[in-house]
This record gives C-alpha cells, sequence and structure tokens, in this order.
C-alpha cells in the first residue's frame, strides 16, 4: 500500500463465540479486514488485506469467512469488480486461503518476493459467491444494546 492510499472500508472481526458467552467487545476482537480503492481513475477496483491478529484465533477459519464477506460486501454494494490481495510468497497459509476463493496470480514482484493475485467478479463467479455466501446483517448497536439487556435479566 503507498502511503497516499487510504482504506476505504475496514471491518472488524470479532469472535462469535466469545461475544456469545459476554467477553468484552475489547477481547473479542481478533482481527480485520480491509479494502483499499488502489486506482483514483477506477474505483471498481479494490485491493483487499486480511489480518488474523492473535496467532491463537488462526486456523479455525475466520480468515475465510472474513474475506468471503468482504468480497460479498465489496461485489454487493460497493460496485466492485476486480479484487486484488498482495501477498510474501512465503505466506502459503494466505496463498491457499485467496486460492479457495478464486483468486490467480497476476503477477509477482522479485523486489518485494510478493505476488499480486486477482478475482474477477464475472456473472458466473458473482453466482458462485452469492451461492456461498449467506450473510444475514444485524444493526451492531442493536446487538450490543440486547445483550447488555440480556446480561442484566
Ligand atoms: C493468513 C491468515 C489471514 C489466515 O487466517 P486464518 O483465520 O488462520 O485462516 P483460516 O482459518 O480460514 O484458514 C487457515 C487454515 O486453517 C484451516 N482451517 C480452517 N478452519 C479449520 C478448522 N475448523 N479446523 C481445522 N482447520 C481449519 C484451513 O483449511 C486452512 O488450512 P491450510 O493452511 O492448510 O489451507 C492469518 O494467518 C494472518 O492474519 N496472517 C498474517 C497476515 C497476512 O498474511 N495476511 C494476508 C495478506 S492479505
Amino acid at each position: 500500500m503507498s502511503p497516499t492510499t487510504c482504506p476505504e472500508c475496514t471491518f472488524i472481526i470479532l469472535d462469535r463465540g466469545r461475544w456469545d458467552q459476554g467477553c468484552p467487545e475489547d477481547q473479542c476482537m481478533v482481527g480485520d479486514v480491509n479494502l483499499f480503492m488502489v486506482d483514483p481513475e477506477n474505483p471498481s477496483i479494490a485491493e483487499i488485506e486480511i489480518m488474523i491478529a492473535e496467532p491463537m484465533s488462526r486456523g479455525r477459519g475466520f480468515g475465510e469467512e472474513s474475506v468471503r464477506l468482504m468480497l460479498y460486501y465489496g461485489a454487493t454494494t460497493l460496485g466492485i469488480s476486480t479484487f486484488q490481495a498482495k501477498i510474501g510468497e512465503e505466506n502459503l497459509t494466505s496463498v491457499r486461503l485467496f486460492n479457495r476463493l478464486h483468486f490467480t496470480e497476476e503477477s509477482y514482484s522479485s523486489v518485494f518476493q510478493e505476488m499480486t493475485l486477482r478475482w474477477e467478479v464475472t456473472e458466473t463467479e458473482r453466482q458462485w459467491l452469492l451461492d456461498a455466501v449467506h450473510v444475514s446483517a444485524e444493526s451492531y448497536r442493536e446487538m450490543k444494546q440486547n445483550r447488555e439487556t440480556d446480561a442484566h435479566h
């Protein structure tokens, strides 16, 4: 990411299991997923980044689910038609994750030892995503209020 670009969209990832047990919000946070609009001339291209910061929370499916949800949100709500992901060549977990989500290698930078993966939202791919993601949107503020109310009963 260059210093001149800024995140257009950030979601904080919470562990639903901990949340449902009543853990404080900050103790439920496990990472974040971001979209950056990388081309000022073309807002339909976005770079996606995922971070599951807590090593204990890795290998449980949070990364894949979060990327899937962000692709869904980007493709259906933001009108993104091309997603890119820049991944260090040694980061095989991440490469496999994006490959599972149909990303393919677009280019490789030997200077940064980093590959750029790409996913085009064609009609077929869009349908695949819609079939694979089942989203139910809820207001976070309301969920939080309900949880606090339940805790007092
Ligand atoms: C790369 C990264 C995002 C992966 O997140 P994650 O939550 O561990 O990813 P997932 O759990 O979805 O998948 C990781 C592995 O766990 C496996 N897995 C997922 N759920 C599982 C479960 N319930 N039981 C056993 N294994 C499981 C997946 O199959 C996958 O296996 P693989 O490595 O053999 O392909 C995370 O390691 C990370 O934040 N790394 C540092 C930042 C980074 O590299 N970001 C990518 C650049 S955009």
